[in-house]
C-alpha cells in the first residue's frame, strides 16, 4: 500500500473537508495517518488517489467514516483512582449552583457518563445536576443513549468498578439478559445527548464542570490551545476542567487562568477570567 507523507494527508484532509465538511487540518497527523491507513485496509484501497475516488463517488458515507476515523475506545470507571478523586470534588461544585451543569465532551459510548451518573447517585447528588453528553460521531452517541453495554465488555467494568468502590455493587445499576448489560433508563433520563463537533468550538452554554477525557490527544496543541481557551470561556468562576490522565493542560495557554486541583487526575479549577 502507498505510504502516507504529510502532502498526502493534506490533501486528503483537504477531500475529506470539502466531501464531509469535517476539518481534520487540526489532528495530530500521526494517529490520524494510521487510521487513515487502517480504513484503507478495511476498504481493500491501495493508493491515495483511489481512496479519494472512493471517497468522491460515495462508496463511503460520512457517517461510516467518521466512524472509523474517530477511536471511540472507553470504559465503565476508566481510571478508576480518577473516580475516587472525583467523588470528593463533586459535592463542591454545589457551593457556586444549586443546579450543577456538567458537560461530557466525546463521550464516546456513553461509559464516562455512566459511570458519573453512579457517582452522583451513591452522592445523593442525581436531583442536583444537568449533564450534557456529547461526541461528533453520532452512530456512536445512539450507542450511548441506549446504555447498552455487551457482556464481554462488562467484565473489565466491573473489575474497574471494584477498584473504585470494593464494597459496592456496580450490578443493581444494570439489568441483564444473554448479551448485554442495560443501563438504569431512570439515571439515563438525566442526560441530554447531542452532536457537538469540538473542532470550530463556539461558546453555548456555562457549566460548573467540563469532562473532556482521552479526546484532545487525538488533536495538534494548536488546536488544543483553541478549545481549552473555549472550555475556559465556558466555565463558569471556580468551574472544574478535567482532562485524561495522559493528558494536561500545564503547557497551554490557558494554563495561568486555572488552579491544580489533583495533578494524577488532571482536575483544574478555572480562577481567572
Ligand atoms: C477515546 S474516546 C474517549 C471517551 C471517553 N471520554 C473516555 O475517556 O473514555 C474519544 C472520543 O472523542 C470523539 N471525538 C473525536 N474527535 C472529536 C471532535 N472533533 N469533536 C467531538 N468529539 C470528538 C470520538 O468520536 C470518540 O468518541
Amino acid at each position: 500500500m502507498e505510504e502516507l507523507g504529510i502532502t498526502e494527508l493534506k490533501r486528503l484532509t483537504e477531500v475529506i473537508h470539502q466531501k464531509f465538511g469535517y476539518d481534520f487540518s487540526g489532528y495530530a497527523m500521526s494517529s490520524f495517518k494510521r487510521r487513515i491507513t487502517r480504513i484503507m485496509e478495511l476498504k481493500k484501497v491501495n493508493s491515495l488517489d483511489q481512496f479519494i475516488q472512493f471517497i468522491e463517488t460515495k462508496n463511503l458515507t460520512k457517517e461510516d467514516f467518521l466512524h472509523e476515523i474517530t477511536v471511540n475506545v472507553t470504559e465503565l470507571f476508566r481510571d478508576p483512582s480518577f473516580w475516587r478523586v472525583l467523588k470528593t470534588v463533586l459535592p463542591k461544585t454545589t457551593l457556586n449552583s444549586p443546579k450543577v451543569k456538567i458537560w461530557h465532551a466525546g463521550c464516546s459510548s456513553g461509559e464516562e457518563v455512566y459511570s458519573m451518573l453512579i457517582v452522583l447517585k451513591e452522592l445523593g447528588m442525581i436531583d442536583m445536576v444537568e449533564i450534557l453528553a456529547s461526541d461528533i460521531d453520532s452512530s456512536i452517541l445512539k450507542k450511548a443513549k441506549e446504555g447498552k453495554i455487551s457482556l464481554r465488555n462488562m467484565e473489565l467494568n466491573e473489575k474497574n468498578y471494584i477498584r473504585y468502590n470494593p464494597t459496592g455493587d456496580v450490578k443493581q445499576y444494570f439489568l441483564y439478559d444473554n448479551d448485554y448489560a442495560y443501563f438504569s433508563k431512570e439515571l439515563l433520563s438525566k442526560v441530554t445527548f447531542k452532536e457537538i463537533n469540538l473542532v470550530n468550538l463556539q461558546p453555548f452554554a456555562k457549566f460548573d464542570m467540563i469532562l473532556c477525557r482521552n479526546v484532545m490527544i487525538y488533536f495538534n496543541q494548536n488546536l488544543q490551545n483553541q478549545i481549552l481557551k473555549t472550555y475556559h470561556e465556558m466555565l463558569q468562576m471556580y468551574g472544574y476542567l478535567i482532562v485524561g490522565t495522559k493528558e494536561s493542560i500545564i503547557w497551554s495557554d490557558s494554563a495561568n487562568k486555572f488552579l491544580t486541583v489533583n495533578t494524577e487526575e488532571k482536575i483544574y479549577k478555572k480562577y481567572k477570567d
